[in-house]
Formats: structure tokens, C-alpha cells, sequence
């Protein structure tokens, strides 16, 4: 299944960061590509994320791994939303259903698209731990590439159905909130308590979470999200072995009081 995997990569996601902005997300997008981000997280429900980072792709589209995402209520609306990415991004690396909605009234539009080679993989995705037994069922459908779900110290629901079938389907599995949206990385361990984990390559405590993540080796990508280039090549240096093993994953969560 290994050919199937998208990483273990640290990506970008794009939800409330830089919006209607496109100088912003030209920022963003390149520093992250120069930083090696290449999977990059949109969704029609982000604003105008979506066209900024069309915007902020130009010149760059072979450096990126573009996942985004169909959030449409009717068959109408999934058709335009695959339509205006098409023209944005000429093609589509990962194409989600968003929160799962539609899911299986979308499907056949998307399967049909990833034929014609326009789409490389269907992805399903959704956030909140009681969609997570719909989540499992659209998995053992057969019909998904990817799967993304919430992942940190604080947020481990998926660790008992979702994730364990992912990794035995052998379906990628893309990492939202891996910074629990912020809250986890608003206070700072105490000075010192990440000395353990420097000889994995860890100076940040927002590197610390995103390599918990990714030390789970069912997961294949993480997408934290922000709206400061430099914090992109920080975030990028957490996607490189070593791994954290049972002990450093232990710490970690110690760390975040879980
Ligand atoms: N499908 C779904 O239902 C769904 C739901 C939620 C999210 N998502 C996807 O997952 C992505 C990630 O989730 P998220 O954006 O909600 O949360 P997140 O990535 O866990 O956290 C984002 C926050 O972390 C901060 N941050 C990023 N890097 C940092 C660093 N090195 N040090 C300190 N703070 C840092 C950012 O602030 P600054 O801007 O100040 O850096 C931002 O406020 C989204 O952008 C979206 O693409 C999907």
C-alpha cells in the first residue's frame, strides 16, 4: 500500500488565514512550498481561500499537492464547485466531500471526474466525533483515496474507528487541527521540558504536536494552518524522521495536559 501514502509530510491549511487576501496567501503558499508544505488545504467553505490560493499557486503548481474539498447540497452546486477548481487549479490531487455531505449523491461526479484523469483521489472528510460511524461506513465503501479527520493530544476520537480502519483499508489519512485550531500552542510548556525531544529534530512546542501526529504511522499528512510565512518553515521541520516513539508521544501529552 505504500504507493497509496500522500507522506508523512507536513502540509498548509487554509481555513481563516488568509481568506480574500492574495498577497497574504502568496506569501503564505510560496514560503511554504520553499519550506517543502506541499499538500495544501482548501475548501469552498473557507471564503475565498480557495481563489487566493489559485492566486498564490501561480508559476508554483507543480510544487503542490492541491486537496480540496466539495461542500454542496445539491448535485448543481457540487458540479459548479468542481467547475471554478477545475479552472483554478487545471487539476485536482485530492478532491474531498466536506463533512460528508452529499456523499453519495457526489460520488459518481467524482468518480467520473478521476476517471477522465482530472481528479487523482476521493477524499471524505469530517470533524465532529458523531459523523465518525458515517465517516467508517463511507471508508468501507470502497470509494475513498483519503480520508481527513481531527488529530492532537485533545482531540483523539478517531484513534477508535476511523483510524484503525484507514490503516487497514490502507486509505492516506490527512490531519486537520493538528494544533487543536490554535488552543494548544496558546501557552508554551515550561522552558526545558522539551529537552527530550531535541535529538528528533524538535525546537517548538508547535513542532512538538505536529510530530505526535505524524508519529502515528497511520497518518500520512498533517495541515496546520497560519497566517505567518515564517512559521511555515517551522512547521515544515516536523515532518522529517525520527519518529517519536511511545515514550516521546507519552511526553508530549503530558505536555499538552491531556
Ligand atoms: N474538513 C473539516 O471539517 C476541517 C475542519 C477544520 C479544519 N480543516 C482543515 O485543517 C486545517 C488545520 O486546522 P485549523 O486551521 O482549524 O487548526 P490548526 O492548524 O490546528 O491551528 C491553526 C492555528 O495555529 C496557529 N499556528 C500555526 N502554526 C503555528 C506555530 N508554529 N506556532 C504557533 N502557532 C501556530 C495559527 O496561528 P497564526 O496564523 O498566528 O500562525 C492558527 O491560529 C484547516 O486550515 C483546514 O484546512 C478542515
Amino acid at each position: 500500500m505504500e504507493s497509496r501514502r500522500l507522506g508523512p509530510v507536513v502540509g498548509l491549511g487554509t481555513y481563516r488565514t488568509f481568506e480574500d487576501d492574495e498577497r497574504l496567501a502568496t506569501d503564505v503558499v510560496g514560503a511554504a512550498l520553499d519550506a517543502g508544505c506541499r499538500v495544501v488545504d482548501s475548501s469552498p467553505m473557507y471564503g475565498a481561500a480557495e481563489r487566493s490560493l489559485a492566486a498564490a499557486l501561480d508559476g508554483r503548481r507543480p510544487d503542490a499537492t492541491v486537496a480540496t474539498k466539495i461542500w454542496a447540497r445539491s448535485a448543481d452546486e457540487a458540479r459548479a464547485q468542481l467547475e471554478a477548481q477545475l479552472r483554478w487549479y487545471g487539476r485536482i490531487e485530492v478532491e474531498q466531500v466536506h463533512n460528508l455531505v452529499g456523499w453519495r449523491e457526489h460520488l459518481p461526479l467524482l468518480e467520473e471526474t478521476r476517471a477522465e484523469g482530472r481528479i487523482d483521489r476521493i477524499g471524505v472528510t469530517h470533524y465532529d466525533p458523531s459523523a465518525f460511524d458515517e465517516l467508517a461506513d463511507a471508508l468501507r465503501s470502497g470509494r475513498f483515496d483519503a480520508v481527513q479527520l481531527p488529530l492532537n493530544p485533545h482531540e483523539r476520537d478517531c484513534e477508535r474507528l476511523v483510524l484503525p480502519l484507514a490503516g487497514e483499508l490502507g486509505i492516506p489519512v490527512i490531519v486537520m487541527r493538528p494544533l487543536g485550531a490554535g488552543l494548544l500552542v496558546r501557552g508554551e510548556p515550561a522552558a526545558g521540558s522539551l529537552a527530550p525531544l531535541a535529538g528528533f529534530g524538535v525546537e517548538t512546542w508547535a513542532q512538538a504536536l505536529l510530530k505526535w501526529a505524524l508519529s502515528d504511522e497511520r497518518v500520512d499528512v498533517v495541515i496546520p494552518a497560519t497566517s505567518r510565512p515564517e512559521r511555515t518553515r517551522e512547521n515544515a521541520a516536523a515532518g522529517s524522521p525520527p519518529w517519536f516513539g511511545p515514550e516521546e508521544r507519552a511526553l508530549v501529552e503530558r505536555l499538552a495536559g491531556a
